[in-house]
């Protein structure tokens, strides 16, 4: 090169040729809603540590799948919130069950929308771990089945993409091997392939009401000081039939998306969980962050580091900034 040294302000100083050369986009396609679906009529609870996020029964959310259609959101991912919980986690693979309910209405009403179901037994279960107990313990094998018949359920009711959220070893494969057999093998795994035993949780287990009774999720989430261990849960989810791999939380998390996104280039998605989303918020309320401004610069950093999806409770925020032209 001629020049002594580069002058990289040449492209800073005009917001047009700054777009021009902007390397990373943030689109309404990336985006995936989370909602909360609770037993009852005409139930909007708002929950208390994640402003503007609610517990909804089925009629209103059927609403708010609507108007997340008529945002260009593509796609919902829901939690369930049952009347009754049991050791066995019954309600999560029942065919009245609240999941299976909410996708047969929202199936029935919306269009145009892809209803991903989370898999898991921790909203269902009275002791609010995510699998069947032996002793204190989750016992993997009998608990894979089960995410098995809750998939089978959720996909039978209607639901597009299934999510086990578990952390649990060979459910995957156990759910696509079930899935198969009954003649869904259309039907895409998006697995929590690296999900870490993280405090960001914290706002959510409020939310879904699926706090352990006893206990941590250490013993199937993963430790936070490790990161080949993360790229090789991705891998062996992958070998098993995930079709999307997820890396959850998101932020404190972007080299794993990174690693995951360089090593295997399979379509990753990235959950921005709770806590993260609680945290933002909070600053912003107080007048400390701009809300606004830090929402986008920590969605921009996880489409930057890799992922092709992102899991938000800003969802909808973001698509009426992208329709006003902000992003
Ligand atoms: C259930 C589940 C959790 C989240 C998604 N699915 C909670 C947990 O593992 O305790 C967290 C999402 C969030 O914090 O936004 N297994
Ligand atoms: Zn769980």
């Amino acid at each position: 090169m001629k020049n002594d040294f580069w002058r990289f302000r040449r492209l800073r100083m005009n917001p047009l040729i700054r777009n021009m050369i902007a390397e990373t986009t943030l689109t309404k396609n990336d985006l995936i809603y989370p909602l909360f679906v609770i037993f009852g009529e005409k139930v909007k609870n708002p929950v208390g540590s994640m402003p503007g996020v609610y517990q909804m029964s089925i009629d209103v959310l059927v609403d708010e799948c609507k108007e997340i259609v008529e945002l260009g959101i593509p796609a919902v991912i829901l939690f369930g919130i049952p009347e009754h919980k049991d050791p066995l986690g019954t309600d999560a693979y029942s065919e009245n069950g609240i999941i299976q309910r909410a996708v047969r209405e929202i199936k029935d009403k919306v269009k145009n929308l892809v209803v991903i179901t989370d898999v898991c037994l921790c909203e269902y279960t009275s002791h609010g771990h995510c699998g069947i107990l032996d002793g204190e313990v989750i016992h993997n094998d009998k608990s894979i089945e089960l995410y098995a018949k809750i998939a089978l359920s959720q996909v039978k009711a209607g639901a597009d993409i299934v999510a086990p959220s578990d952390m649990m070893d060979g459910r995957v494969q156990k759910i696509r091997e079930v899935l198969d057999e009954n003649g869904f093998e259309n039907i895409p795994i998006m697995s929590y392939s690296s999900k870490f035993a993280s405090s960001l949780y914290g706002p959510f287990r409020e939310a879904a009401q699926g706090a352990p009774k006893f206990g941590d999720r250490k013993s199937h989430q993963m430790d936070f000081r490790n990161s080949d261990e993360a790229v090789r849960e991705a891998e062996q989810d992958i070998l098993e039939g995930a079709d999307i791999v997820m890396v959850k939380p998101a932020s404190y998390y972007l080299d794993i998306v990174h690693r995951i996104k360089t090593t295997f280039q399979v379509p990753v998605a990235a959950y921005q969980v709770s806590g993260e989303y609680a945290m933002i918020k909070a600053a912003g309320a107080k007048g400390w962050l701009e809300e606004e401004k830090v929402m986008i610069e920590s969605l921009f950093a996880i489409k930057r580091a890799g992922a092709d999806l992102i899991l938000t409770y800003f969802a909808k925020e973001i698509a009426k900034l992208i329709d006003r032209k902000i992003i």
